[in-house]
């Protein structure tokens, strides 16, 4: 699948996880948070939505991300279960048979309960974005957590914000754009923030919300990746080509090019897996986009966080090396003052556990350093 969560970093974190958790190192990575940011409705939660994989979140026309929306996504292993054992738990939310037991939502506000179907998780983000804000399009920088716990997915926090606006309507304050701005701030300014500034490719660059808020956090572009969205929604004959090529207003990481679903897609449900489809097409069809068309759309955003990632996991792994080392010694230091033989064979095998793990780990990295320059622009 097309997503942040790929399987091999998914497989790497978790050795980390466990072969850490067997020296009693807790969380030996934190991974950066992912921030969407833009003026409204040009396309945050699309791409947020496309990236993870999953539909979810309230997107439309208008102001309808309303509070920021705080994303967890918790990777938890599948239980163990025979073939055609009968599954543990029913799925007492979801009229959706096709529900994975294995994969839920929880929201901080309602602990305990577990949300199956994924279109109940964004019916109580509707009703709780309501609930503090009024239904006349308030905004509130109170956010509502998420967790959603699976199997597929990676440990990490994703953050979609309400967007750039000026004019008041409705409940709004007077100073709304105020109000906004001091909400993104609030979750751009943390440097293991990765931004994507999303802005729409049918309006100037040069104004770009987005662009602006990542540049007044980030001058150096060191953690901002500029996503042009409704590349579909253009006048004919005009492209994002020059913006690619870093010709308009260069990015160090650069800009990528997607075609999320339009409003009519969403009314009719179009299905993520269908939506990934024609942009795929899009792309390769396209005259200005077909010789570089691997360097377009949803798959390559999502390689790019890998990547982002996985020089993160890499720059980390000094500082992990020196806490596993000091947690071994105490831990070889106890076992020997106990002075048994059992327990001394048992760190032998954490020892060639951890071993065995960072050859396995480096292979990882270096195979993904290659690919991370192959594809730089
Ligand atoms: P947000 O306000 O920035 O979170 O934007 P949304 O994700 O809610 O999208 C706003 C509107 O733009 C919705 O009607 C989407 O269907 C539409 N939209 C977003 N991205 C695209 C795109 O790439 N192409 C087309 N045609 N419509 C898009
Ligand atoms: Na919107
Ligand atoms: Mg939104």
């Amino acid at each position: 699948s097309v997503n942040v969560n790929d399987p091999g970093l998914i497989t790497l974190v978790n050795k980390l996880q466990d072969v850490f958790a067997t020296v009693g190192v807790q969380n030996p990575i934190d991974l950066p948070q992912i921030v969407v940011v833009g003026s409204q409705s040009s396309g945050k939660s699309s791409v947020l939505e496309n990236i993870v994989g999953r539909d979810f979140l309230p997107r439309g026309t208008g102001i309808v991300t309303r509070r920021p929306l705080v994303l967890q996504l918790v990777n938890r292993p599948a239980p163990a279960r025979a073939n055609g054992a009968p599954k543990e738990e029913a799925d007492m939310q979801s009229s959706d048979s096709a529900a994975n037991v294995d994969e839920w939502g929880e929201f901080l506000h309602i602990p305990g309960q577990k949300f199956h179907d994924f279109n109940k998780i964004r019916d109580e983000i509707v009703k709780e974005t309501d609930a503090k804000t009024g239904r006349n399009q308030g905004i509130s920088p109170l956010s509502i957590g998420l967790r959603i716990y699976s199997p597929n997915v990676l440990t990490l926090t994703l953050v979609d914000l309400p967007g750039i606006t000026r004019v008041p309507v409705g409940d709004q304050p007077k100073d709304i754009e105020r109000q906004i701005k001091d909400m993104i701030l609030k979750h751009i300014t943390k440097s293991n923030s990765i931004i994507l500034a999303v802005t729409a490719a049918n309006t100037d660059l040069a104004n770009s919300d987005g662009l602006k808020m990542a540049r007044e956090v980030d001058p150096e572009g060191q953690r901002t990746i500029g996503v042009l969205t409704k590349i579909d929604l253009m006048d004919q004959g005009t492209d994002v080509v020059d913006i690619l090529a870093g010709r308009i207003i260069p990015l160090r990481l650069g800009y990528v090019p997607v075609v999320n679903r339009g409003q009519r897609d969403i009314e009719s449900k179009k299905a993520i897996s269908a939506a990934l489809e024609h942009e795929r097409r899009f792309f390769e069809e396209h005259r200005a986009y077909r010789n570089k068309h691997a360097y377009c759309g949803t798959p390559y955003l999502a390689r790019k966080l890998n990547m982002i990632l996985m020089m993160h996991i890499k720059q980390t792994l000094p500082e992990i090396k020196a806490r596993i080392s000091s947690s071994l010694q105490k831990y070889t230091a106890e076992l020997s003052s106990l002075g048994d033989s059992l327990l001394g064979d048992s760190a032998n095998i954490v020892l060639n556990i951890i071993t065995e793990f960072c050859n396995e780990y480096r292979t990882v990295l270096e195979g993904n350093n290659q690919e991370l320059s192959s594809i730089e622009l």
